[in-house]
């Protein structure tokens, strides 16, 4: 089982506090299909991702940019059982979704950019520190159920 100190569980929890799950999800996720582009794979459903005004301005990218979120809003509520929190995630991005799980990395990455871009100073090393592990927590418990 992960540890958490009460010192990581207050970054983690004062960073979500201070995020728009409107605003923040939607930017990952556009980022994640712009930097990465053969994510767009995946989201055939989403109409035209072929240029980054085009991925910006798409209403089902920013919809699944909240649900993401939404899902991750779960994680930072239910630190010690993540792993349990997302088995069916996993499961479903696995078997029915087929996502490459090394996708998750990259968009855990573009999440961290994004953050530290508009927090700017605050999001200092030992903030990003924690941060970073609750994502490598988030990755490996979607990863699971891969194996
Ligand atoms: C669907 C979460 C990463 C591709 C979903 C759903 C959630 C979710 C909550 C909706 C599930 C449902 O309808 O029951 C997450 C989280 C991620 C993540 C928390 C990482 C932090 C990714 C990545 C990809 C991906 C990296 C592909 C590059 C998809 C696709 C769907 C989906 C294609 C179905 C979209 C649709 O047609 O509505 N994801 N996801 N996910 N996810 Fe993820």
């Amino acid at each position: 089982m992960v540890e958490w100190s009460a010192a990581e569980r207050k970054i983690v929890a004062d960073v979500w506090g201070k995020m728009s799950i409107d605003e923040i999800g939607p930017q990952a996720l556009a980022r994640l299909l712009i930097v990465y582009p053969w994510t767009q794979r995946y989201f055939g459903s989403f109409g035209n991702l072929s240029s980054a005004g085009s991925v910006l301005g798409n209403p089902k990218v920013s919809e699944h940019g909240k649900t993401v979120l939404g899902a991750l809003e779960k994680a930072v509520k239910n630190l010690d059982d993540i792993k349990g929190l997302y088995s069916k995630l996993s499961k479903l991005h696995c078997d029915k979704l087929n996502v490459d799980p090394d996708n998750f990395r990259l968009l855990a990455d573009c999440l961290s950019i994004v953050i530290a871009t508009k927090f700017g100073s605050a999001f200092n090393p030992e903030v990003q520190a924690t941060w970073q592990k609750f994502l490598c927590v988030v990755v490996a418990a979607l990863s699971s159920r891969y194996f």
